[in-house]
């Protein structure tokens, strides 16, 4: 950590300080459930947002989008959103299996209630199969190691072995990762990366949106990005939001963007065959299941969506790699450290029924 990457702050019920040996081992699926969440809500949402809500009745969970925290400039089919808490599925998932069973998901169990993503239990204990594996257990690890990392990344090639294995992890969610290694391919990307940042720079409505979530980065708040996040001091974070919201930074952001993007070893453009929410669950499942699997790999990673959530952009980017439906755009690479952002308690995005 350097002189802009204060320590975070330590909150009580902080998810990032949750221990392994404090599982309720003895206690009812609904308590064990309820812990589990704790690794749920570490997962990573459009301006950590964290745009989901959780219900337990008995042994089953609800999975729930909360679209009071959508973002109508930037994302606004809710694309992101439901990829965010693809993402905490996911972690929730790798969280079971941790613990020993093998969990049980139905995505959008009621067609008539849309913002109900999908029913979780924990199901039968993984003895019979031999199971939890090492690779659940690295995935498990890598859970509180993944940070979204927006610095420049070293000038080192990510081996192929392990770009081919990152794309076998995107494969088994359901989604395809293609990759840009090639300088020129890479350029044709980063152009489109630049082009998004102008248009969004421009944009009063998305200027306006980003700024209600940049934080101070001695906020108390436990959403959104605070300034440190994106290699910003003390002072800086205080008087960002106003500038973020004020200026036109368009042409600013895309000549940085332009060289993070270039100057990283690879970028991968995550896409999938549909283009509903069933396929935006998918994404987002794939998506955690990639950060974490190069986390394992003690790779970083950022993002780059900026062409995909400009709508005259996206079909550009889709002929690029020649599918319909590109939904995420990353950097990876390796980075240095950088510390956690805020997370909401599990508590707080909690509520318990009798009925589902
Ligand atoms: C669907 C999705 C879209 C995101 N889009 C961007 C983005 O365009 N630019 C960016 O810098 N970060 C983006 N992020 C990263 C979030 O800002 C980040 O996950 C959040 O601030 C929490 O920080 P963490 O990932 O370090 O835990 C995105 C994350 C998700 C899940």
């Amino acid at each position: 950590m350097n002189a802009n990457t204060p320590a975070t702050q330590t909150h009580p019920n902080d998810p990032w300080s949750i221990e392994d040996w404090a599982f309720p081992r003895t206690e009812s699926a609904s308590e064990q459930l309820a812990f589990l969440l704790n690794y749920a809500v570490l997962a990573p949402s459009g301006h950590n947002t964290q745009p989901w809500r959780f219900k337990i009745a008995g042994a089953d969970l609800g999975l729930f989008a909360d679209r009071t925290r959508s973002l109508p400039a930037v994302d606004p089919g809710d694309r992101e959103l439901i990829m965010s808490c693809g993402a905490a599925l996911f972690h929730l998932r790798v969280a079971i299996r941790h613990f020993g069973y093998a969990p049980v998901v139905r995505p959008f169990p009621d067609p008539a209630d849309p913002d109900l993503l999908a029913f979780v239990r924990l199901g039968e204990r993984l003895e019979a199969t031999g199971a939890p594996t090492m690779e659940d257990d690295r995935l498990f690890t890598a859970i509180k190691q993944r940070h979204t990392n927006r610095r420049p990344f070293a000038d080192r090639p990510v081996p192929d072995e392990e770009l081919g294995l990152l794309e076998a992890a995107a494969l088994q969610e359901g989604a395809r990762l293609h990759l840009f290694t090639q300088p020129e391919r890479k350029g044709i990307l980063a152009d489109l990366i630049a082009e998004g940042d102008r248009i969004q720079g421009a944009d009063e409505d998305f200027r306006r949106e980003l700024a209600a979530w940049l934080h101070p980065n001695r906020s108390r708040r436990r959403d959104g990005i605070p300034g440190y996040a994106q290699g910003v001091g003390d002072l800086r974070s205080y008087i960002g939001p106003f500038v973020v919201r004020t200026f036109d930074w368009g042409g600013g952001r895309a000549a940085k963007d332009r060289q993070l993007a270039e100057g990283s070893p690879v970028l991968l453009v995550l896409s999938t065959e549909d283009d509903d929410a069933p396929a935006h669950l998918a994404a987002g499942q794939a998506l955690a299941r990639v950060l974490l699997t190069a986390t394992t790999y003690g790779l970083s990673a950022s993002f780059l969506n900026q062409p995909l959530e400009v709508a005259a952009l996206r079909p550009e980017v889709a002929r690029l790699i020649g599918t319909s439906h590109p939904q995420l755009i990353l950097r990876l690479g390796y980075g240095p450290e950088v510390p956690t952002t805020p997370r909401r308690p599990a508590r707080a995005v909690l509520s318990s029924s009798r009925y589902l």
